[in-house]
């Protein structure tokens, strides 16, 4: 579903990633996990379409990313790509579910499919009372969800996470792990998380390891 073939990346004189070759299955929640400054947020980035490699391909559903215009590429990420980040980065003056909302809007969904979605997955997520709220309002735990709902709307190939629990305590950390796998588990949603958090990733189906900007065997 996701190959990655001999992807590298220099930031100046440093090579941050030095060949990376992955694929990941359908369905899959696999765990990207490797010290600091391994190169996990950049190959996440790359694998994401928001940062370009130097040399290598990706192919995301049989796509080569790489051959898409500037234009077509925007509209393939909002289409294919969920990204989940370790703050929400959701938009202040907007309500939970119009959060939700923009990436169906952005792909020229209808607003009344759009709202009707976003509800869906609002209420799969027992976030169905809160729905009007705007971020502000919100526990860093339902902040995630709602991030984690933004990232499903237009039913993307894969939703990728960087530390998505990284600023959560112990109970809302376990509430969207647990989350993660229904999703996997109920509507087939493919996975690549980056995360420290070991018991996170002991659950997943499979584990990543890099270092120095190579996948470690
Ligand atoms: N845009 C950038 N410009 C310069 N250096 C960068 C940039 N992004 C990341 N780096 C450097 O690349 C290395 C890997 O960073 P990153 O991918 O964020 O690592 P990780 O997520 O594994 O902690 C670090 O040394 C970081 O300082
Ligand atoms: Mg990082």
């Amino acid at each position: 579903m996701i190959q990655t073939q001999g992807i590298t990346k220099s930031f100046g004189n440093l090579q941050v990633l030095k060949g990376i070759d992955l694929t990941i299955n359908k369905s899959e929640i696999v765990a990207i996990v490797g010290p600091s400054g391994a190169g996990k947020t950049t190959l996440l980035q790359i694998i994401g379409t928001l940062d370009t490699p130097d040399n290598g391909q990706l192919f995301i559903n049989g796509t080569e990313t790489g051959k898409l215009s500037e234009k077509e590429l925007a509209s393939f990420r909002n289409k294919n790509i969920g990204f989940v980040f370790q703050f929400h980065q959701l938009l202040p003056e907007f309500t939970a579910l119009e959060n939700v909302m923009i990436p169906a809007l952005i792909a020229q969904e209808k607003a009344a499919n759009a709202e009707k979605k976003a509800k869906e997955i609002l209420d799969f997520m027992k976030l169905s009372d809160r729905m009007t709220h705007k971020p502000a309002e919100l526990s860093g735990g339902e902040k995630q969800r709602v991030a984690v709902a933004r990232a499903l709307i237009n039913n993307p190939s894969v939703i990728l996470a960087d530390e998505p629990s990284g600023s959560l305590d112990t109970k809302n950390k376990e509430e969207l792990h647990s989350l993660f796998f229904e999703l996997r588990d109920q509507m087939h949603q493919t996975f690549v998380i980056v995360t420290h958090d070991e018991q996170l990733a002991a659950n997943t189906d499979r584990v990543i390891h890099i270092k120095d900007g190579v996948v470690l065997q």
